[in-house]
């Protein structure tokens, strides 16, 4: 898949900018706040429905404007598709594909895949598990585009619950109730830490070679899935009744809370370098190549049981990096469509495949240089 075209009007600093991409490594050169960053939040945006920064969807829109929209022109097998989004500061945001209005982002996320590589990324390692969990869960969708549905329909399951925890414990029907949604919690779940379960095993398999090759062997990765070796042959049944026996064990404590305490949504992923938990006991630099391991290892999944092929977004990584993992990193994505953003192009030096250089000054993006 690539972007062929992306267009932005009204979206963070810039009034309207038109950006061609080339297929191969696109590199965005600019002086800080010239909005580098601000065009790879735009590409994002297109493919996900949602910023990769925590921000409020209004702080998108150009401070004195009240709507932006996003068009994005992609080609996947020779055929062009147009999404469009349109923000507003008075409404929800609209969602189109080719024309077609989306209902669901749901719909978009699955659409096309993007693999990041941005400084946020690095709280995959440094905060809570729940960073873990999302980054396992989106290598999966990126597989496995129904797993997606899978867990909007756990979360409406476990929300139901919790309103039974919290609202119904006095009511008459109590019990038959609570039986019910804990059934359910529990089939559905045990689903989840299957897919959960396979995954991370074949995701530790790919990151333990790709980070050796980085940290010239000195360095193992492993994943921890809840404290248990990863379990291929995992039993839904057998396990959808251990997950309902915590669930029913933990009753009174989630009574007490007023929200479920155990199942899925508090999985436990942790990841060790050299048996060292990797969020404790790493140096800032050595969390940065973990990161980098972890989606290289993603872009590496997905060119080996997809045929589609992800975008790839780098924001501003190479200042962080040397030149050997600079230069391994640029080998890896050489065959992929990348956006990259960088305050020079000096990291491309000893590059020889093809590559266009933008510059971005004063809301206006001029091809630099192209090879
Ligand atoms: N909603 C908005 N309306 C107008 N301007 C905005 C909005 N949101 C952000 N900006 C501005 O956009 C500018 C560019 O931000 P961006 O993060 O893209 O810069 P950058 O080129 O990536 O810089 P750096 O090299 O420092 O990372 C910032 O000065 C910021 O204040
Ligand atoms: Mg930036």
């Amino acid at each position: 898949m690539k972007i062929n075209n992306c267009y932005l009007l009204n979206f963070r600093n810039f009034n309207n900018l038109n950006i061609r991409f080339f297929d191969k490594i696109n590199v965005i050169t600019g002086g800080n706040a010239q909005g580098k960053t601000n065009i790879l939040e735009g590409v994002y945006f297109s493919a996900k429905g949602k910023s990769f920064k925590s921000v409020k969807e209004s702080d998108l829109i150009k401070i004195d404007k009240r709507e932006s929209f996003i068009r994005t022109d992609v080609e996947s097998d020779g055929l062009e598709e147009k999404i469009e989004l349109k923000l507003s500061k008075d409404s929800s945001k609209v969602i189109r594909i080719n024309e077609n209005k989306v209902d669901t982002m749901q719909e978009l996320r699955t659409f096309f895949d993007i693999v990041t590589f941005i400084p946020e990324d690095i709280k995959i390692i440094k905060e809570s598990k729940s960073y873990r969990r999302d980054f396992i869960d989106e290598v999966i969708i990126g597989l496995l585009p129904g797993y997606n549905s899978l867990l909007i329909k756990y979360n409406n399951i476990l929300n139901q619950r919790n309103y039974i925890l919290k609202y119904k414990k006095q009511g008459r029907y109590f019990k038959e109730q609570i039986r019910a949604s804990t059934k359910q919690l529990a089939q559905e779940g045990a689903k989840i830490m299957r897919m959960r379960s396979k995954y991370i095993g074949i995701i530790e398999e790919y990151a333990i070679e790709i980070h050796k090759r980085l940290t010239s062997e000195k360095e193992i990765i492993s994943l921890d899935y809840n404290g248990k070796s990863k379990d291929y042959d995992y039993d839904i049944i057998k396990n959808s009744q251990v997950l309902y026996s915590q669930l029913e064990e933990n009753l009174d404590r989630d009574l007490n809370l007023g929200f479920t305490s155990v199942g899925p949504h508090r999985d436990d992923i942790s990841i060790f370098v050299n048996d060292m938990d990797s969020r404790i006991f790493l140096s800032q630099g050595q969390q940065r190549t973990l990161t980098l391991s972890l989606k290289l290892s993603q872009i590496k999944l997905y060119d080996d049981f997809k045929e589609v092929s992800p975008v790839i977004l780098l924001d501003d990584v190479f200042s962080e990096l040397d030149r050997e993992r600079t230069n391994y990193l640029l080998n890896s994505i050489k065959d992929y469509q990348s956006i990259i953003t960088s305050t020079d192009e000096s990291f491309l030096q000893d590059y020889t495949d093809e590559y266009r250089v933008f510059e971005l000054m004063d809301n206006e993006l001029k091809v630099k240089k192209f090879r």
